[in-house]
């Protein structure tokens, strides 16, 4: 079997390195892949969001299946490209994907099937969002987002009604996020713990991922603002086996009944991020991929062949086979370029990966790195993801931790207090 894989971060890193290690997988492309994506598959210089140009290369390369990594691609119809051309292909269709780029469709979605999610209110105009504020329907803080795509950054919690109404400037007036600042959803702030849940659909059923949490801000101590992702663990320490059922019953398969009802049958990873609120796990947002860097330590539990439950979700029958994951916990250090998520410089030399590769159970997954002239480069805000799976979280953070410090690059940083979360420490 030929698979490629779209995307160029460390979870398509991740997703490479699992699906190349499986007996019926013959060859591995990732379109365009990154400097660690080369060492396990081959990097096809196609642009993650040239879909004509994937679909091209998909036949030209007899590509079996097709697994598609970040959102944007889907969004602009990837998967309907590939079904049109009969390929097979791991993702959401166009419509079904509207679920993560359309925050107003995704809770008018949980409103309509009862899924349970914050209050909210859409204002089609600035003056709208300002009487609705203005109203006192929403306490302080409230949250304010632009309707679509913004690369996590259309989110904005104001704690005071100055801060709400120069959210709504920048959003709906200066039109900062572009295009998705046409609509604006006004929300209920969620107190509680966060975690992300992430299952394989199959337009009917779901395969659960096993649970994992993610680190979402730059500094130590979750101080900072928000990023991508600086680091992840699996197990989640926060949701419980009971609570584990709860979300499958009262979110997961709700959305994914819902979703096939409503002529959106959805097929590939959905992840939902939920708030553990003293009201029950509540749905922040869908997204419509596996998550970065959560897929990282998922990965490194899974014992069973990836490709084979990827080929069985995209023949309509995820739960065909037995999952295995492994016992151990896992977890994801990320080394951001110095300055991510604001500005930073790329091209800076890595070095010290060779030593990392002759330790034993430590991965390293590439997300914004190149090789050049025989160099290893920075090129993206996230930059590597040190990984491994100890007997315990604290001997795994201890090996990735002592990896971590021989990977040098100017400006580098990472967190250091990844995997140290305890149960009503945060939140
Ligand atoms: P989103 O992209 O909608 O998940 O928002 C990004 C981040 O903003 C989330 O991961 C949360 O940390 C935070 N956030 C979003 N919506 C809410 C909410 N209603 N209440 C509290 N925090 C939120
Ligand atoms: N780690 C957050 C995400 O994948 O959206």
């Amino acid at each position: 079997m030929r698979v490629l894989i779209v995307g160029s971060g460390g979870r398509e890193h991740a997703l490479a390195w699992k699906i190349a290690q499986s007996p019926r997988v013959t060859k591995v492309f990732c379109a365009p892949g990154n400097g660690g994506t080369r060492l396990v598959a081959e990097n096809v210089p196609v642009a993650d969001t040239d879909v004509a140009g994937l679909a091209e290369f998909a036949v030209r390369g007899k590509i079996d299946l097709t697994v598609v990594g970040p959102e944007v691609p889907l969004s602009l119809g990837l998967a309907d490209e590939f079904d049109k051309r009969s390929l097979a292909v791991f993702g959401p269709s166009r419509k079904a994907a509207e679920l993560e780029s359309s925050k107003i469709f995704a809770k008018e979605f949980m409103a309509r099937r009862r899924i349970p999610t914050g209050r909210f209110r859409v204002a089609e105009s600035a003056d709208r969002a300002r009487a609705i504020l203005r109203s006192g329907e929403f306490g302080y803080p409230v949250v304010v987002k632009a309707d679509g795509l913004a690369a996590g950054k259309g989110v904005i919690i104001c704690k005071t009604p100055e801060e709400a109404a120069a959210a709504v400037s920048a959003i709906m007036v200066e039109r900062q996020f572009g295009e998705a600042g046409r609509r604006l959803l006004i929300e209920e702030f969620l107190r509680g713990q966060e975690v992300s849940f992430i299952v394989i659909a199959d337009g009917a059923k779901a395969l659960p991922l096993v649970t994992t949490m993610d680190h979402k801000t730059v500094f130590d101590g979750d101080e900072g603002p928000n990023t991508g992702g600086m680091g992840a663990i699996s197990p989640s320490p926060f949701l419980t086996g009971p609570m584990f059922e709860d979300v499958m019953r009262t979110i997961i398969l709700p959305a994914i009944a819902g979703l096939r009802e409503e002529d959106r049958t959805y097929k590939g990873a959905l992840y939902a991020g939920l708030m553990l609120t003293e009201a029950g796990p509540q749905v922040l947002e869908f997204n419509c991929r596996f998550g970065d860097p959560e897929t990282q330590p998922q990965m490194l539990r899974l014992e069973s062949d990836l490709a084979e439950i990827l080929v069985a979700a995209v023949g309509g029958d995820v739960l065909a086979n037995e999952v295995r994951w492994s016992d151990s916990p896992a977890a994801c250090v990320i080394l951001t370029s110095g300055g991510y998520p604001g500005t930073y410089e790329k091209g800076k030399v890595i070095s010290g990966l060779e030593d990392v590769a002759r330790t034993p159970g430590v991965m390293v997954f590439h997300a914004g790195t190149k090789f050049e002239n025989g160099l290893c480069l920075s090129s993206g805000g996230r930059v590597l993801g040190v990984c491994a799976s100890e007997r315990t979280l604290q001997e795994t953070m201890a090996k990735i931790y002592g990896a971590a410090a021989w990977i040098r690059f100017d400006g580098a940083h990472y967190r250091r207090d990844i995997g140290t979360a305890r149960m009503g420490t945060l939140g």
